[in-house]
């Protein structure tokens, strides 16, 4: 998709502050600063408009961004990050937990995870809980950029067996560095619009 128009819409803090256009949406999740507003920023071809970090914890709200008048994506806080206190962190898994069971537009979940390193215990819990609820989901394994090529099918081998992958869930190959697999993501999303 060629995306001209973008528009952030709300962060979302409650089901009520959701947006009400009805368009599929497609929410991201994974560790806190895996790169998941930058994939958002690299798909819609804008440099900051998702606010990135090197600094884990970045978003904190579900943050909905319009594109083409046609679908969202949801920008999702990341998990993982230790330094938020163990009661916002129950809370955050609740917030996001009830969006992701119970939101109807939700199309799929797109669940970044680093090409470089072996997914987390707190990555496979994600994945489970995906599963667990019959979420459909497309994982990308992003950062690509900092592993030779010739290694890549190595890495994508060690991502699906860690993860134990449903052997019909895509795994792609990204970087919003080098913009590499941005076409194949696209595809991956606009045959589930
Ligand atoms: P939270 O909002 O804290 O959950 O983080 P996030 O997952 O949104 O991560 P974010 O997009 O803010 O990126 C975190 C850091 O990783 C930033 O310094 C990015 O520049 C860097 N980064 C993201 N994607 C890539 C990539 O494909 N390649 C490289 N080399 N760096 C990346
Ligand atoms: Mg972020």
């Amino acid at each position: 998709m060629k995306v001209h128009n973008v528009e952030m819409i709300m962060s979302a803090v409650r089901p009520e502050q959701y947006p009400e256009e009805g368009y599929p949406e497609f929410a991201l999740a994974g560790r806190s600063n895996v790169g998941k507003s930058s994939f958002i920023n690299k798909m819609i071809g804008r440099k900051s408009l998702a606010r990135t970090s090197s600094k884990p914890g970045k978003t904190q709200t579900l943050n909905f961004y319009k594109i083409e008048e046609q679908l969202f994506f949801v920008d999702v806080p990341g998990y993982g990050y230790a330094k938020v206190s163990k009661s916002s962190r129950e809370a955050w898994g609740k917030f996001i937990q009830q969006y992701m069971t119970e939101r109807e537009h939700l199309r799929a979940v797109i669940q970044i995870v680093d090409l470089r390193h072996p997914p987390t215990a707190d990555d496979c819990t994600m994945y489970d809980f995906l599963v667990h609820y019959q979420i459909p989901t497309i994982v990308i394994a992003t950062k690509a950029d900092k592993i030779p090529r010739g290694k890549w099918e190595k890495h994508k081998k060690i991502v699906r067996e860690t993860l134990e992958m449903r052997s019909e869930d895509p795994l792609l190959i990204f970087s919003s560095e080098k913009g590499i697999g941005v076409e194949e993501a696209w595809k991956e999303i606009e045959s589930r619009m």
